[in-house]
């Protein structure tokens, strides 16, 4: 098959992190008779120092033409003093908005090989972490309307947070059908006791879990859900919830597996052309070291070809590299164990294609 990957680079470590992915992605076409043809797209902070803006129409527009999108990662101190609407993060806002990606998936699955590395209790997490966040991401606070202006006196700000039913019914449809795919069990969450848009999630979550007998479906607080993740994380399969809750339990989520360098992600619309980004930041203080973990963006790599490009065998292939490369022991900084062998990003991706089966 012939595929257009549109690679945005982006800021930090995301240049050296992309070029491991590439090399894995390389191989694989050449081992499976594939064409994957790249075209850079400039975003973020690099984008702005040589554009003016973090995500210029024209390279959404590739972003639109190509089959899907890899990126490593955006932003950085350099531009935390440029305005709210310019900053890096607000092109990869654009990006969302703009390719209509509504449905973000984070996987939380706790590596065997870095059992230790988790801040968890052994007794809790001997039980096991394997479970999925569904975050919405392209409504709610996230992209409501933004106002800050003088009154009686003093600044007063204003994020406004809104869900339109159809929003909330078609990521809702998403985490019953992911938890299909998995151990049939969706705990959506939401804070009903509270806010109106979380009333109307879970109002429109009653009425799907009537088409879906098969999942074992709870309802649960934020607040409660950011407890029972540490408390006890193998009680989840697929979490389904808005943006803004999504961000920070897929955050939490993350942290206990002990390797936030390793989970990967995808964030999908009605087409088939996605984005796959690791879920980790752009790690400015380690940035041209050779120290990032490509992990992440390898594993993002792999999500590509499983959900984008329909190739199963590809995508299992990557995967298994990266198993071996772990069983091996060899161990980015970030993952670094007693008895390992410590290696940068351009040997970890050396290692994992050497493993490509
Ligand atoms: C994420 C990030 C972004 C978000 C930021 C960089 C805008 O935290 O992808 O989780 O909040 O969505
Ligand atoms: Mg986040």
């Amino acid at each position: 098959m012939d595929k257009k990957i549109a690679v945005i680079r982006g800021d930090g470590i995301g240049p050296e992190i992309v070029n491991e992915a590439i090399k894995v992605l390389d191989a694989v076409a050449e081992k499976y008779n594939h064409k994957f043809e790249y075209t850079d797209v400039d975003m973020g902070g690099c984008a702005i120092d040589k554009w003016g803006e973090p995500l210029p129409k024209e390279m959404l527009e590739r972003c639109l033409a190509s089959d899907s999108v890899l990126l490593g990662a955006v932003g950085g101190p350099k531009w935390d003093n440029v305005p709210g609407d310019k900053r890096p993060e607000k092109g990869l806002l654009a990006l969302r908005g703009g390719m209509k990606l509504y449905s973000n998936n984070r996987p939380a699955k706790l590596w065997s090989q870095l059992a230790e590395a988790s801040p968890l209790k052994p007794s809790i997490v001997e039980k096991g972490i394997d479970f999925i966040v569904v975050r919405e991401l392209i409504g709610g606070v996230y992209f409501g309307e933004h106002t800050t202006v003088n009154k009686d006196g003093e600044e007063t700000a204003t994020d406004i947070m809104e869900y339109a039913e159809h929003e909330i019914e078609r990521i809702g449809r998403i985490g019953f059908e992911t938890a299909m795919k998995r151990r049939h069990k969706l705990t959506s969450v939401d804070k009903a006791n509270v806010l109106d848009t979380s009333r109307l999630w879970r109002k429109v979550m009653h009425r799907l879990k009537d088409e879906y007998p098969e999942v074992e479906y709870s309802d649960m607080l934020v607040d409660n859900a950011a407890m029972q993740i540490v408390k006890d994380p193998s009680q989840f399969d697929v979490i389904v919830t808005e943006n803004l809750f999504g961000d920070i339990l897929s955050d939490e989520a993350s942290m206990i597996t002990g390797s936030i360098g390793m989970i990967p992600s995808s964030s999908l619309g009605d087409g088939g052309c996605g984005l796959y980004e690791p879920i980790h930041g752009s790690a400015p203080d380690i940035a041209g070291q050779n120290k990032a973990n490509p992990i992440g963006t390898i594993l993002s790599a792999a999500m590509m070809c499983r959900f984008s490009f329909d190739m199963p065998s590809e995508a299992d292939a990557i995967e298994n590299a990266v198993t071996k490369a772990l069983d091996a022991g060899l161990r980015t900084g970030d993952i670094m164990q007693e008895g390992c062998t410590l290696v940068g990003c351009k040997e970890m991706g050396d290692a994992i294609l050497s493993y490509l089966e």
